[in-house]
């Protein structure tokens, strides 16, 4: 397996304990739990951060855009199919954020609201995550020639530590490990 690929699919197997993990809180949450907004924003934080700025990003600015290179479709197909889906989750995210702004205990329709958002988020990325790890990858190591390939692990190193800056991923692994901790997934 490429790097790049092993890169991606890692981050894979923590998004998902992290799905899992928002799960476990929306199925717990009631209508006056007073934490409820502030852990909603910690999950939409960590869902922006690290499943979309971090790992979103080297996917479209870097994996994807060389995949354009090498004859896939920009605009049909699966790469349009991956950042729609990308373009989903964002929406997803910002409405799970809008409820996390407001103030005092949820009300009953922001508990249904959160629920629905949450709810559709974690199946969205779930089968997202499906598509790209049993799909999208391999036929990315098939199109790739290895020395572009080669280019792209150095391509995700610079992103990681320039754009995102050192200790990033430290930070947000941490980040959502503390969330882990807090509402355990069931072992698998
Ligand atoms: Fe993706
Ligand atoms: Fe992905």
């Amino acid at each position: 397996m490429s790097q790049v690929v092993d890169t991606l699919m890692r981050e894979h197997r923590f998004i998902e304990e992290l799905l899992s993990s928002l799960e476990v809180f929306v199925d717990q949450l009631e209508v006056d739990q007073q934490e409820a907004r502030k852990t909603i924003a910690d999950f939409a934080e960590f869902f922006r951060e690290f499943a979309d700025r971090w790992h979103h990003g080297k996917e479209e600015d870097q994996l994807f855009a060389a995949l354009g290179d090498h004859g896939f479709p920009r605009d049909a197909g699966p790469l349009l199919v991956m950042v729609g889906e990308h373009n989903i989750g964002r929406q997803r995210i910002k409405e799970l954020g809008a409820i996390a702004s407001g103030e005092g205990p949820l009300s009953e329709e922001e508990l249904r609201q959160t629920r629905a958002s949450a709810g559709a988020f974690i199946s969205m990325l779930r089968m997202h995550i499906q598509k790209e790890d049993a799909i999208l990858f391999p036929a990315a190591e098939r199109a790739l020639p290895p020395e572009v390939l080669d280019e792209l692990a150095s391509g995700f190193d610079d992103f990681e530590h320039t754009v995102m800056g050192d200790g990033a991923y430290e930070r947000l692994h941490a980040f959502g490990e503390r969330l882990i901790d807090e509402f355990p997934p069931p072992i698998a």
